[in-house]
Parts: C-alpha cells; structure tokens; sequence
C-alpha cells in the first residue's frame, strides 16, 4: 500500500503539540487506569514503565507549549475484560504512533517520543496475537472490540486534527491516520480484510 505523504509546515506544530498533548494525557489515564484491572502477569510492570513514558512526554509537550494540561481526579472508565482492554490500549497507542509520525515532521528533535510509541505499539500488538492464537471465544471477542473501536475511530481522529493550522491538511491526514491503522488491524488478523468507507 502507498501513500502520498503529506508533508506539514513548521506552522502546524503548534496546533499538533496541542492534540498529541491531549491524546497523551488520555494514554496516561488509561494506562494508569489499566493498572487497577486484572491483566496478564508481566503486563503490569510494562504499563508502569509505559506511564513514566507518557508522564515525560506530557512534560515535554508542556513545556514546549508553555501550559499545564489538568489533571484529572477521576480515572477513565477502561473495559474491565483482559480481550477488550487490550484493544483498548493498542488502539489508542496505535494512534499516538501516527500521531507521533507527524510530529516528527515538523519537529525531529522528537524523535524519542515516536520511538517511545513504536515500542508500546508492538508491546500491545504482541498481547493481542497471543489473544488471538489462542482461538475460541477469546479470539473472537478481541476482533468484536477492535471492530467497535474501529467504527468510533473517524470521530476520534476528527476531534484530534482540530486546529486552524491543520484545515488544509486535515482530510488528508484523517486519510492516512486511518488506512494506516486499518492496515495494522488488518495484517493481524483482527480485522476482517474488506473495504468498506
Ligand atoms: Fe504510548
């Protein structure tokens, strides 16, 4: 598959700082949020390593930004279910990832974050085809998530490429952002191989 990469403006860093900073705020409550569930032995130490991640990155983008994102006192709701959890987390770090790949465009010096996302992205891949290897009722209940998650993903990405800077680019990079997920969803197996939209 190939795509015509779009190629952003230093002018588009702002605005991009700004939605990454809210979507890393969103992974780190999830994160810590997943760490109140029962997952798989050998997950927790990974969801603590990966909330320091998050938790530098955040710093990083406020500084960078000059602002101080709220805390949030009560946690997001994330499934309770290991199947839909983990769907859960690799969906949102699958975004980040594309999100950091833009970043990256206009900012190389970040480049830390995106290989910071790489990891987490394959960390969560790998639970998840232990998932589905394992067949069953299991296997089939982590595509019926990743399926619903898939359909609530364009609003997603919507609300993440908001930003004046970002109007001339946005189809295009809503494009992107979602063929590249799908493909990643598709070359699994978690997602049935059709096109649809
Ligand atoms: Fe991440």
């Amino acid at each position: 598959m190939h795509h015509t990469e779009t190629k952003l403006p230093a002018s588009c860093e702002k605005d991009l700082l700004d939605r990454f900073l809210k979507a890393e705020a969103m992974a780190l409550w999830s994160v810590r949020a997943a760490q109140a569930r029962d997952v798989p032995s050998g997950v927790l130490a990974f969801l603590r390593q990966h909330e320091e991640d998050e938790a530098e990155h955040l710093r990083e983008f406020e500084s960078r930004l000059g602002v101080i994102s709220h805390r949030r006192e009560r946690l997001p709701r994330v499934p309770s279910q290991w199947y839909a959890l983990v769907i859960h987390l690799y969906g949102y770090e699958t975004l980040g990832l594309e999100f950091a790949k833009l970043l990256v465009q206009v900012q190389p010096t970040l480049h830390a974050i995106l290989d910071d996302e790489e990891v987490h992205v394959g960390f969560f891949e790998k639970e998840v085809l232990k998932l589905l290897a394992e067949g069953g009722t299991v296997a089939e209940k982590a595509r019926e998530s990743a399926a619903a998650w898939w359909r609530k993903l364009p609003l997603t990405v919507d609300r993440y490429l908001e930003g004046d800077s970002l109007e001339p680019y946005r189809s295009d990079l809503r494009r992107v952002i979602l063929d590249a997920i799908q493909e990643r969803f598709e070359s699994i197996g978690l997602l049935a191989s059709h096109r649809e939209q």
